[in-house]
């Protein structure tokens, strides 16, 4: 599928893997609408990518909306990249026995609604534009890649509102491929494992948590590079062949409970 001349949207776009693959599309010669909450980083990096940043909560109908509109308006929509995610960690039940200690549900749904309702939400607004595309010569209307972790496969402790999210994202793939093949929209998902990005923060107790969580990584012992994730996305868009794939990229990789 050519990206050259669409565009394309990047949720979460102003930071990390977003930002990666936004900067690839962008080389690729889509215009890329980075959509996500933080306005400073998505500003600065829409001007330097020649995108438009659209201040954009994925789990809110007019925000996406607006993101898909401001899409069109540039060119022809045909990539789709859900980054934008949240993570929590809490056990399921405290210490103590009682009911108060239990995991915050309130937080199990916050978790929910930006991960998975968000993602959601975007490939039906998105799509649903998509589909008035002129096909291509495979008759491609473009394409969609979601982020899901391998935490969908092998959650840790303290991350089952995280994975529950993930495993949903991982669910709707195949569903959501079989609904869009009618209009030539393809749909895939990747699971990544530890990439290197702010969601582990910043400084010294940060760069501690990352060495010590690579080394349980099986090869390359590292974590990974967002750009590496940015090629995969990108591939998976590009690539008119893979349709309704979930696929880790996690260099081995195996967590372990905790
Ligand atoms: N980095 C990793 O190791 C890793 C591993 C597995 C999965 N993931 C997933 O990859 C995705 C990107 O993670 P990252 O590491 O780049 O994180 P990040 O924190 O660097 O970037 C996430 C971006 O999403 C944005 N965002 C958060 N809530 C939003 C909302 N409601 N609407 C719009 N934007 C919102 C944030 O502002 C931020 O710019 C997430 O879904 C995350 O769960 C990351």
């Amino acid at each position: 599928m050519e990206i050259n001349g669409s565009s394309a949207i990047v949720t979460g776009g102003a930071s990390g893997l977003g930002e990666a693959t936004a900067r690839l599309l962008a080389q690729r010669g889509a215009t890329v609408i980075v959509a996500d909450l933080n306005a400073d980083a998505g500003e600065a990096l829409a001007k330097e990518i020649g995108g438009q940043f659209v201040r954009t909560d994925v789990s809110s109908t007019d925000d996406v909306m607006a993101a898909v509109d401001a899409a069109i308006a540039k060119a022809p929509l045909f990539s789709v990249v859900n980054c934008a995610g949240i993570g929590w960690a809490s056990r399921t039940i405290g210490k103590d026995g009682e009911y108060g200690s239990a995991h915050d549900l309130d937080l199990y749904r916050k978790v929910i609604e930006v991960n998975l309702v968000g993602t959601f939400n975007v490939c039906r607004l998105a799509a649903s534009k998509m589909s008035l595309n002129t096909p291509d010569a495979d008759g491609s209307r473009g394409a969609i890649v979601n982020t899901a972790s391998v935490a969908a496969e092998d959650g840790q402790i303290g991350q089952v509102a995280y994975s529950s999210s993930k495993g949903g994202v991982v669910g709707l793939t195949l569903p959501l491929a079989r609904d869009l093949s009618a209009v030539g929209i393809r749909a895939n998902c990747i699971l990544p494992g530890l990439i290197d990005t702010p969601i582990y923060g910043t400084g010294e107790a940060s760069e501690e948590f990352k060495a010590r969580l690579g080394t349980g990584v099986l090869f390359p012992k590292r974590l990974g590079l967002s750009e590496e994730f940015a090629s995969l996305a990108v591939e998976l868009l590009a690539n008119s062949y893979i349709n309704a794939e979930s696929i880790r990229i996690d260099a081995g990789i195996r967590m372990p409970p905790k």
